[in-house]
């Protein structure tokens, strides 16, 4: 028998994420690294992940108590990698705060970010039985996943040129697959079939792809009160991003001669100004909202596909488009 629970918008449901977050969360979290830890996770973050693991469990029918405790394992899976994030890509900001490896040390960061790496698994151990299988599979995948799109990226930094189809692999990778994941996880606790699980994940995957490049276009032409990371951030650690990988892709000689001589430039202002004004040159943004809009429309077909219809996956609609509009 299928019982139906009541469903909740996207706020409602990062409202009631957050206060379990913070009361039942992080019980059993090592008492050493709480500060820290706390750091980061008490910024003002978007949830994206809880959000669609609780809203997708809810589209299928399922009861949101059962999944929260998921969800913040997906949630503090997903800081504990920007933890190690941050100092791999040198950011002293983030949400607009003090990174934790600037506030507290690069060691302390470090084991920080394994603590709530481990506190994840602690917390999907609460899982209900039945699913627990199921969901530390998924689990145990995307986390491996994410790692693996963590390293290319650090590796393409010191390779001059990056084809298109590397730069799409590594962050289904880095990014991708943790949207996927959120949403598969959240398909599970719904009790949906294995054909709307697949269906599910393959939406998660391709909105992740027009999110990552999104935040590859706003970490170059955001603003940094709303984006709430360092403006250029990407240009100084030679990160291929999709702007720079298309530009390669689309100059002329002299235009990738350019590049190369930009990218070698010392100074941190003349380096982000020059990279721009290539960009502009080349007009990238067209082609930017162009691969992102390719990318959201496969995602919104998967979602289609869902034997659920239309009107109970609305709030998914709503949360892909907000997603996909978002400018921070
Ligand atoms: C940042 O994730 C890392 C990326 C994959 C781009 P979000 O943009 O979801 O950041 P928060 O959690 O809302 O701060
Ligand atoms: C996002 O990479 C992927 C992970 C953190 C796993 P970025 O390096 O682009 O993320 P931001 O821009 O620092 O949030
Ligand atoms: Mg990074
Ligand atoms: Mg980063
Ligand atoms: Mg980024």
């Amino acid at each position: 028998m299928t019982t139906t629970h009541q469903k909740h918008s996207a706020d409602e449901l990062k409202a009631i994420f957050e206060d379990y977050l913070f009361t039942k969360g992080y019980e059993g979290f090592p008492e050493v690294l709480y500060k820290p830890a706390l750091q980061i996770m008490k910024m003002k973050a978007k949830r994206i992940r809880p959000v669609l693991l609780l809203t997708a469990c809810e589209a299928f029918g399922g009861d949101i108590k059962e999944a929260l405790d998921t969800a913040c394992a997906i949630e503090i899976y997903h800081n504990f990698t920007l933890v190690h994030d941050d100092i791999i890509d040198e950011a002293d900001i983030r949400r607009n705060e003090t990174t934790v490896h600037k506030a507290f040390g690069i060691n302390k960061a470090i084991l920080t970010g394994d603590a709530m790496l481990l506190h994840a698994i602690h917390l999907l151990n609460k899982a209900p039985r039945d699913k627990h299988f199921a969901l530390l599979t998924a689990f145990e995948k995307v986390a491996a996943e994410v790692i693996e799109g963590e390293q290319y990226d650090v590796d393409f930094e010191n390779i001059p040129e990056v084809s298109l189809g590397e730069y799409q692999n590594m962050i289904r990778l880095k990014t991708s697959v943790l949207l996927a994941a959120a949403l598969h996880m959240g398909a599970i606790l719904g009790n949906a079939s294995a054909e709307d699980r697949r269906n599910i994940y393959n939406f998660g995957e391709k909105l992740g792809l027009a999110f990552q490049i999104k935040d590859d276009y706003l970490d170059t032409f955001g603003d940094q009160k709303t984006f709430g990371k360092r403006i250029g951030g990407d240009i100084l650690q030679s990160k291929k991003t999709y702007l720079l990988c298309l530009s390669l892709s689309k100059a002329d000689e002299a235009q990738r001669r350019e590049i190369f001589r930009v990218f070698d430039e010392k100074d941190e202002e003349k380096k982000i100004h020059g990279m721009k004004a290539i960009y502009e040159q080349l007009n990238v943004h067209k082609d930017t909202f162009a691969i992102m809009e390719k990318f959201y429309d496969e995602a919104l077909a998967s979602l289609g596909a869902l034997s659920i219809g239309r009107k109970q996956s609305e709030y998914l609609y709503e949360l892909a488009e907000s997603i996909y509009k978002r400018s921070f």
